[in-house]
C-alpha cells in the first residue's frame, strides 16, 4: 500500500528514492515550523536546547543562531540514519566549533543526563512513537525542572495522514500526546491556534513540572 510506504518513509526516512523525496518535502513544506517552534522555545543565548526529529536540520540551524553565549548548546535526536547525515552535513560549521552534539537514537532512550535540557521543541514527529507515553517520560526526565517544551503541526494535514492510515493507530491525535504529557509529570500542556503570515499551525507547550 502506497500509504504505508509513505508513513514509513516520514517516519523514519532512508537512504533511497523515497527518502530523499520526503526529505525534499520536509524542506519546502515545513521550515515554518520548524522556526515558529524555535521562535516559541523563548531561546535565551546560554540555553541547552533539544530537537527531537530534526529531520534535515533546519530547526537546528535557526536555534544554533541564537544560542550565542559559551554556555549555549544545542542536541539533535533522530533515530533515522539518512536524516542524521543529512542534518550534521548542514552543521558541519557548528559540530566543529562544539555548539552542537547529535545522537542516533530513539527519543524513548537518550543518552542525555537527568536534569539537563532548558528547552525542547520537535515538528512533526510525535505521530510516529509507538509509546507515547514512554517518550514524554523520557522527555520529562531530561529536562530542567521549569523546562518549556513546543511542538508545532498542522493539524488539518496531519488528520489527513492520520485518517488515510499513513501514521499507525491514534498516536497522532493532539489529545493523546497531551495526555501522555501530562501524565509523565508536564504541567501548562495547551495548544494554541497560530498564524504565520497566512499560514495556519498549531503549536503545543508544556511545561516540566518537577
Ligand atoms: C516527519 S519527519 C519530520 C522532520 C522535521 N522535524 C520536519 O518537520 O520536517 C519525522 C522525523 O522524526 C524522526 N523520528 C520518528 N520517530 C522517532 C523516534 N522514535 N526516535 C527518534 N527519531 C524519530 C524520523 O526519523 C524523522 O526524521
Amino acid at each position: 500500500m502506497w500509504t504505508e510506504q509513505l508513513g514509513k518513509q516520514l517516519g523514519n526516512p532512508t537512504r533511497s528514492l523515497g527518502g530523499w523525496l520526503v526529505s525534499k518535502l520536509f524542506k519546502i513544506r515545513n521550515q515554518v515550523l520548524e522556526d515558529n517552534a524555535v521562535q516559541l522555545c523563548g531561546i535565551q543565548p546560554g540555553d541547552t536546547v533539544l530537537e527531537l526529529g530534526h529531520g534535515p536540520g533546519l530547526g537546528l540551524q535557526s536555534a544554533a543562531k541564537l544560542l550565542t553565549e559559551p554556555t549555549g548548546h544545542l542536541i539533535g535526536v533522530d533515530y533515522s540514519e539518512y536524516m542524521h547525515q543529512m542534518a550534521k552535513e548542514r552543521m558541519k560549521d557548528f559540530i566543529a566549533s562544539g555548539k552542537v552534539t547529535f545522537h542516533l537514537c530513539d527519543v524513548a532512550a537518550m543518552p542525555l543526563a537527568d536534569d539537563t535540557v532548558d528547552k525542547v521543541f520537535h515538528c512533526n514527529c510525535y505521530y510516529f512513537w509507538p509509546d507515547l507515553n514512554k517518550a514524554a517520560t523520557e522527555i520529562h526526565r531530561v529536562m530542567k525542572p521549569g523546562g518549556l517544551m513546543v511542538t508545532t503541526m498542522r493539524l488539518s494535514h496531519v488528520a489527513v495522514l492520520g485518517a488515510k492510515r499513513v501514521m499507525p493507530g491514534e498516536n497522532w491525535r493532539p489529545d493523546a500526546y497531551m495526555a501522555a504529557l501530562r501524565d509523565s509529570g508536564f504541567t501548562d500542556v495547551k495548544m494554541e491556534d497560530k498564524y504565520h503570515h497566512n499560514i495556519p499551525f498549531q503549536a503545543m507547550f508544556a511545561t516540566a513540572s518537577k
